[in-house]
Order: C-alpha cells, then sequence, then structure tokens
C-alpha cells in the first residue's frame, strides 16, 4: 500500500474559487509573514514542525470521516438540517488541514503528513446506519471534537506568536461548535436507538477511549490518579504552539472527567465502564 503526502493544491481553478470561498470567509486569515521561529533552536523547530506535520493528518482524517458519516446520516433517519449542517463540518476540516500544512511548510516541511490510502477508508463492518452514525458520532465528536476544545484552549492559551494565535483561535472556534453539533446529534439519535445497539455504542466506546487515551493522555493517569502536574517548557515551543506532554494530558483528563464522561452517562451509556475497559480495548486492538 504507499502512503502519500496529504494533497493539497488544485489546478482547477473551479475547485479553487469554491474552496476559497467557504475557507478564508469566516475567520481573519493568519498573516504568514508574521510567523517567527527565529528564536528557536533547531531541536524545538523540529519538534514544533512534527506536531503541526501530525496535526495535518488528524484534520485530514477527520475530514474523511465526516464525508462518510455524511453519506449515512439520511439512512438512519436524520432530518435534512443536519446533513446540510454536517457539511460545514466537513469544509471546517478541510480548513483545518490547510491551515496546519501551511504552518508545517514554514517550519521546514511537511513530509511526513502521509496518510495510508487505507486509512482514509473507515470499516463499517456491515453496521447498519444507526450504529455506524452513533459510532462515529460518539468516538470522533463526544469524545474526539470534545476533547480538542479543552486541548486547544490551552495551547491557544500558551501560544504569542501572532500567526500560530490565528490558526488556534480558528481551529478553537471551529471545535467549539463541532462539539456542540455532536452532542446535539447523539441527543437527536441515542434515544430512538434499541437497549442492545446502546450497550453495543457503549462497549464501542472502550476502543475510542483507548485510542485518544493513547495519543493525548500517552496512559499518564491510572484509575485513581491524580492528574499529570503541569510541566511548562521553557524552550519557547510553546509560543507556537506545543506545550509538554504533562500539561496536554493534563488538558484532555481535565476535558474528559468535566464534561465528557458526564456527557455520556447522560446519554444512558456506560461511559465508566468503558473508561476502566480501555486497555483491554487497546490489548485487543494491537498487532499479535
Ligand atoms: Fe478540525
Ligand atoms: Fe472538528
Amino acid at each position: 500500500m504507499s502512503a502519500d503526502v496529504v494533497r493539497i493544491g488544485s489546478n482547477e481553478a473551479l475547485f479553487r474559487s469554491m474552496h476559497r470561498r467557504y475557507a478564508d470567509t469566516p475567520h481573519p486569515l493568519p498573516e504568514w509573514d508574521r510567523l517567527d521561529p527565529s528564536a528557536l533552536s533547531d531541536a524545538v523547530r523540529e519538534d514544533l514542525r512534527r506536531a503541526w506535520s501530525a496535526r495535518v493528518v488528524a484534520e485530514y482524517r477527520s475530514m474523511v470521516v465526516f464525508s462518510e458519516l455524511i453519506a449515512r446520516l439520511p439512512e438512519a433517519g436524520l432530518p435534512l438540517e443536519v446533513s446540510s449542517a454536517a457539511s460545514r463540518l466537513l469544509q471546517d476540516e478541510a480548513r483545518h488541514t490547510e491551515l496546519c500544512a501551511e504552518l508545517a511548510e514554514r517550519l521546514g516541511g511537511r513530509q511526513d503528513s502521509t496518510v495510508l490510502r487505507n486509512e482514509l477508508r473507515f470499516s463499517d463492518e456491515g453496521l447498519s446506519a444507526e450504529l455506524f452514525v452513533g459510532r462515529w458520532t460518539l468516538s470522533m465528536m463526544c469524545v474526539g471534537e470534545c476533547a480538542s476544545v479543552g486541548l486547544l484552549k490551552t495551547l491557544a492559551d500558551a501560544a504569542e506568536d501572532p500567526c500560530v494565535s490565528r490558526v488556534l483561535e480558528t481551529l478553537y472556534r471551529d471545535e467549539v461548535l463541532h462539539d456542540r453539533f455532536g452532542w446535539a446529534l447523539a441527543r437527536e439519535l441515542v434515544p430512538r436507538l434499541t437497549d442492545a445497539q446502546r450497550e453495543w455504542l457503549s462497549a464501542d466506546l472502550a476502543f475510542s477511549f483507548a485510542h485518544y487515551d493513547r495519543i493525548h493522555g500517552r496512559g499518564m493517569r491510572r484509575d485513581g490518579d491524580e492528574l499529570p502536574a503541569e510541566n511548562p517548557r521553557t524552550d519557547g515551543a510553546e509560543r507556537l504552539g506545543l506545550v509538554s506532554p504533562e500539561s496536554y494530558a493534563r488538558a484532555w483528563y481535565e476535558r474528559l472527567d468535566a464534561v465528557i464522561l458526564p456527557g455520556l452517562r447522560s446519554l444512558g451509556l456506560a461511559a465508566n465502564e468503558a473508561w476502566a475497559l480501555r486497555a483491554e480495548a487497546q490489548a485487543a486492538l494491537a498487532p499479535r
């Protein structure tokens, strides 16, 4: 399976003009010339380049999930407005991909923002539309996007570079809406499901928690443990959008405790049980 760097930049004028119209209208654009990584050491600049390059892939995959989700919303019995509103979210993810890519380029290149073709198709295992939409609404929005709101706030609060701050503010403002959209969609969908479908979604959440705890928390918190102590970086990286793994993990766990777990419980899902099962879910996913 060949890997490709996320492709940005069409030669077709119509695609470009339509994309620019929605991508540039709702938010002020970063003043790219003001980006100033000159005070950083080569090692810190490389850390930043990698971090922003990795975000390119995450944002791009969000765009793909939204496109698959949109295709199945009508089949799951959701009203027309949900499809229309979800298409705005897809456009936002394209905007995020592009902004992160531009930043990575200006920090030295995004040659490692590669995706495998088989990572651009989300398997549905023959799921019904209700379970497919339920899985990705809960996983990507009620866990993923909801976590992003807390994580981006942490990054934005620490950022000082005007260009990076503008990028983070744009991402943050969009993700706040995505988070709200996800919970609204879950409230519309989950009560209509059978008990068996809700149980399936609760069990499936363990895989989602395993994924997000690995990438955001790096397993820094065992059950009952204190939150990781904040550990401010002193190398200048925070100015350009990179905090320490401890500070990042802390923001994830705070959001999990305050919003994600209570929100999922209020939908009637066994959220705490799923959280407790995340290590088992991770082991089941690990290559044998
Ligand atoms: Fe995004
Ligand atoms: Fe999003």
